[in-house]
């Protein structure tokens, strides 16, 4: 990439502003003052600015085990949401969250950096697959799991056919699976309203290829691996 393009995208300033800055001096590329804007660098190199390294990543995939209560918005000055527990760099590299996840749904969320491998992986016809962990009150029934199979008819659209799996069920509440290949807003939550069933906890287990690492602590969040980063765009076409 050209030096001033680097290094504007590294700072999160101008391109003439970056160029002021080549020109002048400031600006070393593995420990050598580089004074051609249009010298071209390799994006994996050292740059350091008046001394001071800057880092050139422009690439960010992550995963964020989202607890409950913060909504998945950019910062709002009124509510807390997941901005508010991610690192600042994030906006500089404009890694978005992948969708939503309600304000009282929990787990894997990702974000990325790549707006297409985002906008392939929420296209409603790559119908890529959710698995959601639900806690409902009262028991959940067959007659439940059939309905989850046949697609279950809301207000506005019927849902496409999915799994229902129950874990465990007494009198007052059910743990289950769903795994369903849509995402309108808060269709799970709706899927089970209309079977009288209200939910009590939802956690997002996996997205695509893609797990919650189970030993991410709630509110944390990790970089995916090259090799998850590979599933994930192999599942969208992007291999
Ligand atoms: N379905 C919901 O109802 N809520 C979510 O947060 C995600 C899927």
């Amino acid at each position: 990439m050209r030096l001033d393009k680097l290094v504007s995208q590294a700072m999160d300033i101008s391109r003439s502003q970056a160029r002021g800055l080549v020109l002048t001096g400031c600006v070393a590329v593995d420990g050598q003052v580089v004074r051609a804007m249009d010298a071209q660098v390799d994006e994996s190199a050292s740059l350091s600015v008046d001394g001071k390294p800057i880092s050139t990543q422009t690439e960010l995939h992550l995963m964020l085990n989202k607890p409950a209560g913060l909504l998945t918005a950019a910062r709002d000055s009124r509510a807390q949401t997941i901005m508010d527990i991610l690192p600042p760099q994030l906006a500089r590299l404009k890694c978005m969250p992948v969708g939503r996840l309600d304000k009282d749904t929990e787990g894997l969320l990702l974000l990325t950096s790549d707006g297409e491998l985002a906008h392939r992986l929420l296209s409603p016809k790559r119908e890529v697959e959710k698995v959601y962990e639900a806690r409902v009150e009262g028991r959940l029934a067959q007659e439940d799991v059939q309905a989850f199979e046949h697609g279950i008819v809301l207000s506005d659209f019927t849902a496409l056919p999915c799994t229902l799996t129950i874990l465990s069920a007494n009198d007052e509440e059910t743990l289950a699976q769903v795994r369903l290949h849509e995402g309108k807003n808060r269709q799970v939550r709706r899927m089970f309203g209309s079977r009288g069933h209200e939910i009590l906890t939802l956690k997002r287990l996996q997205f695509g290829p893609i797990t919650l690492d189970e030993n991410l602590p709630v509110g944390e969040h990790r970089a995916l691996s090259a090799q998850e980063l590979r599933a994930l765009r192999e599942a969208v076409g992007l291999g």
